[in-house]
């Protein structure tokens, strides 16, 4: 992966403890352009990187900038609270061209976006490319307050159901996800980003009304500790087919790991499931997928994997490297 120094040309507040970046070219170049959903790693002077969606949706043209936003985590694992504190407008960081794993699909006639807190900026691009596209768009957001909520005077108009939810105005009540899919016809599209927890709600609830895993798309933007943590899995080996080398993947090791130490290079970037960059073919095994990254129809089809966080099923795995 790519990546280019780009500096940051403003950067403010947008909610409580949200703040909006603007990175452009230092010599005022075009940047790739890229569709809604798509997102840029953003590689850290304290050696993080971090993954951050695409604000600015620009048609799949070159455009001028890019706008993320950045919330601060709680706890933080580094990321976040460093740029906080540390990015000001004239700094320059390194970013990769955009990434997108959660595009919209062109065919879909209705989608629903469900946004938990920060989980509205790809779902606030899509919102946006909806509309300049002229296609139905519905949307959930919730959120702690309005306050905590970033964006919520930039949603364009014209939304077909807009549904807003802050836990302290409903006595500290999460939203009732079964309830808020009520309208929804069964050939709508659902994207959804936010808290495990919010996506396993709609997950459980759109599946309940009918809706096929192949319309049902979720956006991670952290990893869950389960994934990232190695400590008491089992041992494989991985074949790679182009040269035939076998790779032992140790106790609590991960395939990453194991190839970085067999000198295989695997780009990489976030090293938790959630960025796409390790992503790698399969020819051969079974995969247990731990990413935040693929569809539930793509795990299913047993293709490709994060090896970042991904491992065997079984005692071997091949892949095409
Ligand atoms: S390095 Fe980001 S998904 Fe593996």
């Amino acid at each position: 992966m790519d990546f280019t120094e780009l500096v940051v040309s403003h950067r403010r507040s947008v909610a409580s403890h949200v703040i909006e970046l603007t990175l452009t070219h230092p010599s005022g170049d075009l940047l790739p352009g890229f569709f809604a959903g798509a997102h840029v790693n953003l590689r850290l002077p304290n050696g993080i990187a971090r993954a951050y969606s695409l604000i600015n949706p620009s048609q799949g043209l070159p455009t001028p900038c890019y706008v993320v936003a950045v919330a601060h985590a709680a706890p933080s694992r580094g990321g976040s609270a460093w740029i906080h504190a540390n990015v000001e407008p004239a700094q320059q960081l390194m970013v990769s061209e955009p990434v997108n794993h959660f595009g919209l699909e062109p065919s879909a006639a209705e989608v629903w976006l469900v946004a938990g807190g920060i989980g509205i900026t790809p779902l606030l691009a899509m919102a946006h490319e909806r509309q300049q596209q002229g296609k139905a768009w519905r949307l959930h957001y919730a959120g702690q307050s309005r306050a905590h909520a970033a964006y919520l005077d930039a949603l364009p108009n014209g939304a077909t159901d807009l549904q807003l939810h802050f836990d302290d105005e409903q006595g500290g009540n999460v939203p009732n996800m079964a309830q808020a899919l009520r309208n929804l016809p069964p050939s709508a599209h659902v994207y959804c980003c936010g808290p495990a927890a919010m996506m396993q709600a709609v997950r459980e609830a759109a599946t309940a009304m009918g809706h096929p895993a192949s319309a049902l798309h979720f956006e991670s933007f952290a990893a869950s500790t389960d994934a990232t943590d190695h400590s008491t899995d089992e041992p494989f080996e991985i074949e790679l087919s182009r040269s035939g080398k076998v790779v032992q993947v140790a106790p609590g090791q991960s395939a990453l790991d194991a190839l970085e130490e067999a000198d295989v290079i695997v780009p990489s970037v976030c090293r938790e499931g959630v960025c796409g960059t390790c992503e790698c073919d399969v020819l051969d095994g079974d995969i247990e997928h731990r990413d935040s990254i693929l569809s539930d129809a793509e795990k299913a089809a047993n293709q490709t994997m994060m090896v970042c966080v991904s491992r065997a099923k079984g005692a071997r795995l091949v892949l095409d490297l």
